[in-house]
């Protein structure tokens, strides 16, 4: 595996595997690699001839007050991993590459309808600075195919619109969420967790399943919604959100809409905010 960390020499990698007709993959990461980043490698392996992935902690998608500075960077460990894992190439750039004016002084791209729910009410700028830094690295890559995380679900449906309004020349590839034993959806901020309250952390996604159970039993969103909240409040989490949105737009469902939903939850375990999703694959 090559690492790079200059635009000259990403693009001439890069171009020279599309000179020999390579399809070429990509998965962009902030780092700190854990196996659903590494399930993320491998299927964009299976989806191109070449994979390039990207470690860069992207400042703009960080709010005043949140993990920017202490968000763990193990380039390192990551580069161990990706090697493992196949990887032919890692994009690892500087600050000043991504961000030539500053990264206080960037073009921001702002999505709208689909950003600007859930997350974008709880983060303001989060996904301005997710859709921006996502367009960057499209541009620098030139992938054939990107490949993102179930996970950050309506981050997915960002950069979908993204690349559909840009027209972008690439596809966007979904891979599902990957699991703790106990049900903790992997997470690089899960090693902020101390012992007691990673004790606590698989109840965000009991709720999930507490909520789909509760749906399929025929109770109703209003009821459900708050007694999540209610439920997560019992574990010692701090909620933001817990809905059923329809997973296309997440929009708030019509009375009686059954197909295509899913419970988004996002709460606070002392200072470490995490997020986690659930289709309601209904029977
Ligand atoms: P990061 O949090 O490092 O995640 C990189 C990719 O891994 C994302 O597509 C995310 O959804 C996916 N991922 C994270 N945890 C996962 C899990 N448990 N199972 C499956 N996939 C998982 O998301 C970002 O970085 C950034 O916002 C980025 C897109 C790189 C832009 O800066």
């Amino acid at each position: 595996m090559r690492t790079v960390g200059d635009l000259r020499a990403l693009r001439a990698c890069v171009r020279a595997w599309k000179q020999e007709g390579r399809r070429v993959g990509f998965v962009p990461t902030m780092g700190n690699l854990h196996a659903g980043h590494f399930s993320l490698i491998e299927l964009a392996r299976r989806q191109a001839d070449r994979v390039v992935a990207s470690v860069f902690v992207n400042p703009t998608q960080f709010g005043p007050g949140e993990d920017f500075e202490r968000y763990p960077r193990t380039l390192a460990e990551d580069s161990v991993g990706l090697v493992e894992h196949n990887c032919d190439l890692l994009f690892a750039p500087a600050v000043e590459t991504m961000y030539p004016f500053g990264s206080g002084h960037a073009l921001r791209i702002h999505v709208p309808d689909v950003g600007d729910a859930l997350e974008g009410e709880h983060r303001a700028g989060h996904f301005d600075g997710v859709a921006t830094v996502v367009a960057k690295l499209f541009a620098m890559v030139e992938p054939d195919v990107a490949v993102f995380g179930q996970k950050d679900w309506q981050q997915l449906l960002v950069v979908r619109r993204l690349v559909r309004e840009l027209a972008l020349p690439l596809e966007i590839i979904a891979g599902p969420i990957v699991r703790e034993a106990d049900g903790l959806a992997m997470s690089s901020r899960n090693r902020y967790l101390d012992a007691q309250q990673r004790a606590h952390a698989p109840a965000l996604h009991a709720a999930l399943e507490w909520m789909r159970e509760s749906f399929v039993e025929g109770h109703a969103l209003g009821a459900i919604e708050g007694a999540a909240k209610r439920r997560l409040e019992r574990a010692g989490f701090v909620p933001d959100y817990a809905v059923v949105r329809r997973a296309e737009d997440l929009a708030v469902p019509d009375e009686g809409e059954r197909s295509g939903l899913m419970a988004l939850v996002a709460a606070r375990l002392g200072g470490t905010r995490l997020i986690d999703n659930l289709f309601f694959d209904l029977p």
